[in-house]
Formats: structure tokens, C-alpha cells, sequence
């Protein structure tokens, strides 16, 4: 880690024209010429704040997503020289050339991860290396650079330890991660980005459900498509959000929380940002928990992996990662064998869906005795938070920063 001098730091430009700082060559990363394929944290720079900000209160009422810490991890990429040494700045606003393929063409990919502080005040990331493996995949979907997952990951541990009393010690708090890739060269073509930054910013959120479960109306959506086979719906880009905001609008004016995304034929896909899961008994009178298969229209969620892997290992219902319809699942609701649903992401871990709206039809979920969510839904929740805030080791999925 390379902390910058003062004589550096007092040079004024850093805090103050981002821009100038990212082209002035002395913090342009240790290039010898030659093309650097890896992202060497090892050699991060650090220039601290030197006005820190007043932290929220940790608490179930922290917002997501609004307070953001007192630094931002940055990585600048160019065809020529590949990965410039990361540093780690004072938190800052962008400055970027109006003509850059970021701002037109949605050449952006992002990644949403949580540290968590366990009971001994020891920070971990859960599964990180998923998110990194997202985060090369949508990287790569776009033309973007080539990204080195493992140099990444340290360069992100190493911005969670500089921010470590950013993240709450609180139950159901924890410090969202957003790394974030966008295209900065500096012309209007419709080309494949030849600059790029890599950032990674970071908020102390509170829990999704901030009094306990509250289960959730989706609307089916029969018109908008979130994803189709050969698109980007298996990658986290901008570009698969937007599109979604009017369909969020129209089906919040009837009343719904959420978009419950239909593939061909009417097939169940995802719900919002999140996978979804049926627990259902089969014709064939199977308890199963199924999901849709990542056919490439499914953001591969870390969340939907590790349930997938515990449910398995659990082996007391069959789990099945296969095409499902809305008819299936409006006769199975009919013939009163739908047991639960369940949204899974990284926000909320499991969210509990109590209605599905269906051509005109609203069905009816079960969400347990007390109506807020079932007993599979709440195990998950319990087992996976418990892994969450190391207080339980059913899985080795936390990496220690
Ligand atoms: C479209 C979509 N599906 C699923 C997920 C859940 O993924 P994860 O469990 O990795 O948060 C997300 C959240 O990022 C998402 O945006």
C-alpha cells in the first residue's frame, strides 16, 4: 500500500479535478510500457480524506444507497497499457468527456456485494469471488476489458479494510459494495471501449425488511420482456434496468411491489432484481423448490447459487433448476399445492411473495400462519444471515478482509 506524500496530496488537484488526477502522470499507474494484464493491488495507492464525513447512525433505518463513505476504489483501463495500479481516493464526483460509450450506449456493467462484521468485529464478504466472476462475465458481454477477478477482489478487501468503520456492527446492517465498470473513451463511434474505469463506491445500508417480513405482490408482466435468449438478462448491465422502469411504473399503479419477469411461452423468470423460487408439491406429488434455469435470461444470482446449495445438501425436497410457467403455476395455486415463493438478492436475502397478479387474476400465495412468510423462506433467511455474520460455519462462504 502506497500512501501518497503530502507534498502530493497539498498538490491541490487531487481532491479537486478527478479528471486531472486520473491523467497526471505521477499517480498514472508504475507502467513500464508494457501491457499490464493484472490488477496489482499490492501496490495500492491511498490518499486518505482529509475530511471525513459524520456517519450515520447504524440502524434499521439506514436508507440504501444514499450515504456513501469517506473514500471510492478506482482502476483505470486502456488498451495500451492495460490495469494502472489501483488507488484509493477521497470519494468524488466523475468527471468524464460528454462523448463517452457509457453515457450513449450503455457500455457499463456493475456488481452489488455486502461486508458484514461478525460478533468479533471481523469483516467478511460473502462469496466474493462469485460477484467477481459476474463481474468478468458482464465485463466481458460488453467489450470491456478482460478483468482480473483475484487482483480485483484484493483491491476491493483492501478498500473494505480502509472503510472497515463503515461497516455497521449491527444485526441486518452491513456496507453495500458497488463495483462498477464503465466505457471512457473519449469518442461517439459505436466501437468497443479502447479506455475504461473501474470504480468501486460504498454505503452502510440497513436490512430490506426493516420491521420483519413483509411479504410482496408481483404482477406477471405479459408485455415488456426483461431478457431474451441471446441477450444480456445472465449479465449485470445498465442496460437490463432501464428498460425495466416503466413496467415497474405501470405495475406499481395497480397496486403490485415488484415485475414478475416472463420468458417464452410464459415462463417464470425473475421478480424485480431478485431470482425466484416456488416451493411447490408436484402433480406427481413431489415437494420441490424450483427455479428457472441460467439459459442465459437469468442473472446468475450468489444468492440463488447458495440456496440452491444448501436446499440440496439439505436433501429433504427435490430441487430443480428447470423451465416453469405462469399456467403451471396458476393450476398448482388452484389445486392447492403452491407451499411458498420467495424472491432471493443480495438486498433482501429471501423477500416473501404473497400474491401473484396473472392476466386479470390475482393469486393467492401462502406466506405461512402469520401470513409474512413461510417456514422455507424464513430457514433460508435465518441460515443464510447467520453465514452472513459468521455465526454459523454450515458453509465456508465468508472471506475475511
Ligand atoms: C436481475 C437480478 N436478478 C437477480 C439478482 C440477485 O443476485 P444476487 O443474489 O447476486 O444479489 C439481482 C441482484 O443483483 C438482479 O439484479
Amino acid at each position: 500500500m502506497v500512501l501518497f506524500s503530502p507534498a502530493v496530496r497539498a498538490a491541490g488537484f487531487l481532491r479537486n479535478k478527478p479528471f486531472l488526477k486520473l491523467r497526471h502522470p505521477l499517480l498514472r499507474s508504475m507502467s513500464t510500457g508494457a501491457f499490464n494484464s493484472k490488477i496489482h493491488a499490492e501496490n495500492i495507492q491511498v490518499e486518505l480524506t482529509s475530511t471525513p464525513k459524520q456517519k450515520p447512525v447504524f440502524d434499521h433505518s439506514l436508507p440504501f444507497g444514499k450515504v456513501f463513505t469517506d473514500h471510492m476504489l478506482e482502476i483505470e483501463w486502456s488498451k495500451q497499457e492495460g490495469f494502472s495500479t489501483p488507488r484509493i481516493v477521497p470519494y468524488h464526483k466523475l468527471q468524464l468527456d460528454p462523448s463517452v460509450p457509457a453515457l450513449h450506449y450503455g457500455v457499463q456493467c456493475f456488481e452489488g456485494m455486502k461486508a458484514y462484521k461478525d460478533a468479533q468485529g471481523k469483516v467478511r464478504l460473502f462469496r466474493p469471488e462469485l460477484n467477481m466472476k459476474r463481474f468478468h462475465d458482464s465485463c466481458t458481454r460488453l467489450a470491456l476489458p478482460d478483468l482480473d477477478e483475484e487482483g480485483m477482489l484484493q483491491s476491493i478487501a483492501k478498500f473494505v479494510r480502509l472503510e472497515e468503520a463503515w461497516v455497521p456492527d449491527v444485526d441486518g446492517c452491513s456496507l453495500y459494495l458497488r463495483p462498477t465498470c464503465i466505457g471512457t473513451t473519449e469518442y461517439l463511434g459505436v466501437a468497443a471501449p479502447s479506455h475504461a474505469l473501474i470504480y468501486c463506491i460504498a454505503c452502510p445500508v440497513g436490512p430490506y425488511f426493516a420491521d420483519g417480513f413483509a411479504p410482496v405482490k408481483v404482477l406477471a408482466e405479459t408485455t415488456y420482456k426483461r431478457a431474451f435468449k441471446g441477450g444480456t438478462g445472465d449479465s449485470k448491465v445498465g442496460g437490463n434496468y432501464a428498460p425495466g422502469l416503466l413496467p415497474q411504473q405501470l405495475s406499481s399503479k395497480k397496486g403490485y411491489s415488484q415485475v414478475l419477469w416472463l420468458g417464452e411461452d410464459d415462463a417464470v423468470t425473475e421478480v424485480g432484481a431478485m431470482n425466484l423460487f416456488v416451493f411447490w408439491t408436484t402433480p406427481q406429488g413431489k415437494k420441490q423448490l424450483i427455479t428457472a434455469p441460467l439459459d442465459g435470461t437469468i442473472l446468475p444470482g450468489v444468492t440463488r447459487n447458495s440456496i440452491l446449495e444448501l436446499a440440496r445438501k439439505w436433501g429433504e425436497f427435490d430441487v430443480s433448476e428447470s423451465v416453469y410457467t405462469m399456467q403451471e403455476v396458476q393450476a398448482a395455486v388452484k389445486e392447492g399445492r403452491v407451499i411458498e415463493v420467495f424472491g432471493a438478492g443480495t438486498a433482501a436475502v429471501v423477500a416473501p411473495v404473497n400474491g401473484i397478479g396473472y392476466m386479470d387474476q390475482n393469486l393467492e400465495i401462502p406466506c405461512g400462519p402469520d401470513g409474512k412468510a413461510g417456514a422455507l423462506t424464513r430457514r433460508l433467511f435465518d441460515t443464510l444471515s447467520d453465514i452472513h455474520y459468521g455465526r454459523s460455519h454450515e458453509a465456508n462462504w465468508s472471506m475475511i478482509v
